[in-house]
């Protein structure tokens, strides 16, 4: 028996200030995608903006649905469009913000399960990783530098 350990790392940034350019530029596109969000039901908004290796933008928001669970999050609303459009391109990085309705969200909101789970599709398919850019709506920014750091252990197409 062996006790292993898997550790991940990030980088926070105190607020947007501190981000360069280009990627405080994508962060205020996500800010304004989140803005567009359709989430009448749980009153919490989610923005995401991708860039990809052609300079393009894609964006995506939360689209909720009175058959809540045929809702759909921002990330993969953002990163299906990405992949719809421009199958052959890489996504280099992704931002996303969350703002609630009912309270301040103060602290980095980090994708879900699911959101990991499609992204990393992504990341496996093209092999380059992924840098993605968490926040909520106001405070620190997180980055991690793949998806794997957000998502150890995933499942992939070699165990097929
Ligand atoms: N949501 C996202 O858009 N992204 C996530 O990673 C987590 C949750 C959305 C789904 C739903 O519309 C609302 O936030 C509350 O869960």
């Amino acid at each position: 028996m062996k006790k292993l350990q898997v550790t991940t790392s990030y980088t926070r940034y105190e607020s947007l200030d501190e981000l360069d350019n280009k990627v405080r530029e994508l962060m205020l596109t996500a800010i304004e995608a989140r803005k567009k969000a359709y989430a009448p039901y749980s009153k919490f908004n989610v923005g995401a903006a991708i860039l990809l290796d052609n300079k393009q933008i894609v964006t995506g928001n939360n689209q909720e649905n009175a058959a809540f669970p045929s809702g759909l999050c921002a990330e993969r609303v953002a990163i299906y469009s990405a992949g719809a459009k421009y199958p052959e391109n890489s996504i280099q990085i992704i931002a996303i913000s969350a703002k609630s309705f009912k309270h301040t969200v103060t602290q980095p909101i980090a994708p879900c399960g699911a959101c990991r789970q499609s992204i990393a599709e992504y990341e496996n398919k093209q092999k380059n990783s992924i840098k993605i850019y968490f926040m909520g709506e106001t405070g620190s920014i997180i980055k991690v530098n793949s998806l794997k750091d957000l998502l150890p252990f995933g499942f992939d197409s070699s165990y097929l």
